[in-house]
């Protein structure tokens, strides 16, 4: 008997889950292109699907503070941020300067550039900086790094 619960992912099926989900929009297809000429640190941003469902997800909860952990090539930084309202913010962490560089650009294109925060440092300082007055309503703790190339305590 097939155990329905556990369908294992294949080509066909995981391209049946694309044509399903809006395509990347003009910025997001160009920040795949930048990050993939990265070279291997490319296979840490998170696939467009993941961004759809992330941009889902914060609509959903409403949340207006979110603090990302794990920014790279900010892919889940402005998936998150696209959405947030108008009003709502993402402070977003990360260690290397080499690969959030990006960023700038591509928030300010996709017009959330005033809604996002980028740290850069080790997580469990920014962490410990955040002001506790400013606790949020809602946050959305998000993208935590599971590969290399650093782990800190967090
Ligand atoms: C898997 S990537 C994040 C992917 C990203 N969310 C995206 O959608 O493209 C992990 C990131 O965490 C950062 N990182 C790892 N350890 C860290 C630490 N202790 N503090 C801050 N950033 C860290 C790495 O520099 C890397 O950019």
């Amino acid at each position: 008997m097939t155990d329905f619960k556990n369908v294992v992912m294949n080509e066909r099926l995981y391209g049946y889950m694309l044509a399903q989900a809006q395509p990347p929009n003009a910025i997001q297809a160009e920040l795949i292109a930048r990050t993939r000429a990265l070279g291997e640190s490319a296979q840490m941003q998170i696939p467009h699907e993941q961004a759809v469902l992330l941009t889902m997800l914060v609509r959903l909860s409403t949340a207006e503070r979110i603090v990302e952990v794990g920014t790279y090539t900010v892919y889940s930084t402005l998936a998150m941020a696209l959405g947030l309202p108008p009003t709502g913010r993402v402070i977003t962490c990360d260690v290397s300067e080499e690969w959030t560089a990006i960023a700038q650009d591509a928030w300010r294109a996709a017009g959330v550039a005033d809604r996002v925060e980028l740290r850069l440092g080790e997580a469990a300082q920014t962490l410990r900086a955040l002001p506790t007055d400013a606790a949020p309503a809602r946050t959305c703790t998000s993208s935590l790094s599971p590969s290399p190339p650093r782990h800190g305590e967090v």
